[in-house]
């Protein structure tokens, strides 16, 4: 196994894929509607890397450490054929874990295919169980009804790992936060709380937006005491808690108050091949011409671990420590989050 590092020691071992550019939701926070509307030039099906292409980059990745590979888009769950590349992906040397990360309004009648495609874990985006502040967290393109659908169903799928995203923005949902920990608090299903973030230039994001980790594990906690919990494996994104009576766990994903760079072991491919090596870098290689130009594994191998050998990337510890604030980079729906 090839031993990559980046400047600060950092190796590669998660792959992060958007499958798909477009999405069907319009979540103020990421894609907002009065900026993505009819005529909005979503890619085309040239651009975006075919199944072969997508098949083949984990097969070099697999090679240089990755281990892990999250599917995500835009949404997922929009690209035909997705459970073939799946196939692909579960089979491919090196590769241990296979996620996807969805909004599950497409999720309920193809959840068994992909459990059987091998998909090992699955991630459902829920911003709220109030049917009013769900739709102004989606744009008004969901129904609270149709996410807990999706959940049945993949839970009778197999799928019995399954964790729920919810993004908070102060003032917008954050009063129905305990409640939809409480909801699944005793399932199985862990609920991870995100720090709403300055992802990309159009969400219009400020510091006043965002319901901080300790508020939020106040405002969770309050109910039901929670214990801190060790981390699952290093660098893992969320901060663990359980419940004290032993139910279960939640997680909070504190990006803004305490960033995770220091065991930031993450890649991005956008679903158009291009390579970020932070969320808020910008492009460092478009992939596809290489794909397309007849370049070898090998000369990919090389190029890539160069490049990653040069990462110096830690955009929201600069950010938090207020010392420098770079450029920032892609939107979240290219590269998934
Ligand atoms: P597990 O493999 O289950 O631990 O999940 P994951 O961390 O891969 O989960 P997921 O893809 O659902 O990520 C959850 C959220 O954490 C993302 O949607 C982002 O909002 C945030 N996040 C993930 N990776 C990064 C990162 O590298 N930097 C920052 N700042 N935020 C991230
Ligand atoms: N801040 C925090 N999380 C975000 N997501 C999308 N945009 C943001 C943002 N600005 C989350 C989605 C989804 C995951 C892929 O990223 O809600 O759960
Ligand atoms: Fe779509 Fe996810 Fe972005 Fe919402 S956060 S618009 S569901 S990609
Ligand atoms: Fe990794 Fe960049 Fe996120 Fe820091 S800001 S954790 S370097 S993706």
């Amino acid at each position: 196994m090839m031993n990559i590092r980046d400047k600060f020691g950092r190796p590669i071992r998660d792959l992060r894929i958007s499958v798909m550019d477009k999405c069907n939701f319009r979540c103020p926070y990421c894609m907002p509607a009065d900026i993505f509307g009819e005529s909005y030039n979503f890619l085309e099906k040239d651009e975006i890397l075919s199944d072969d292409e997508l098949v083949r980059l984990a097969h070099i990745f697999g090679q240089m450490g990755v281990t892990k590979l999250r599917i995500t888009g835009g949404e997922p769950l929009i690209r035909k054929n997705l459970t073939n590349i799946i196939e692909e992906w579960v089979k491919t040397p090196g590769i241990e874990d296979v996620a996807m990360t969805t909004n599950g309004y497409f999720l309920a009648p193809v959840a068994h295919k992909i459990k059987a495609a091998g998909l090992h874990r699955l991630t459902i985006s829920l911003d709220s169980l109030d049917e009013d502040v769900f739709q102004i967290m989606n744009g008004a393109r969901s129904s609270v009804a149709r996410v807990l659908e999706a959940i049945g169903e993949a839970q009778a799928a197999g799928f019995d790992n399954l964790k729920i995203n919810c993004v908070v923005k102060k003032g917008v949902n954050d009063h129905t936060i305990a409640d939809l920990a409480r909801h699944f608090k005793g399932t199985g299903v862990i609920v991870r709380f995100i720090e709403y973030m300055d992802v990309g230039n159009l969400n219009g994001w400020k510091m006043d937006d965002v319901l901080t980790a300790s508020e939020i594990l106040e405002k969770v906690g309050a109910e039901t005491p929670l214990v801190p919990l060790e981390e699952n494996y290093r660098g893992e994104v969320a901060n663990r808690y359980g419940y004290a009576d032993g139910s279960g766990e939640i997680g909070i994903i504190a990006s803004v108050t305490q960033p995770f760079c220091g065991d930031c072991t993450r890649v991005r491919l956008s679903a158009a091949g291009e390579l970020f090596t932070c969320l808020f870098g910008n492009k460092q290689l478009d992939l596809r011409d290489y794909l397309r130009g007849g370049t070898t594994d090998a000369e990919m191998i090389e190029m890539l671990g160069n490049l990653w050998n040069k990462r110096a990337d830690r955009y929201s510890e600069l950010r938090t420590s207020f010392t420098k604030v770079p450029q920032k980079g892609a939107e979240m729906y290219r590269i998934g989050g």
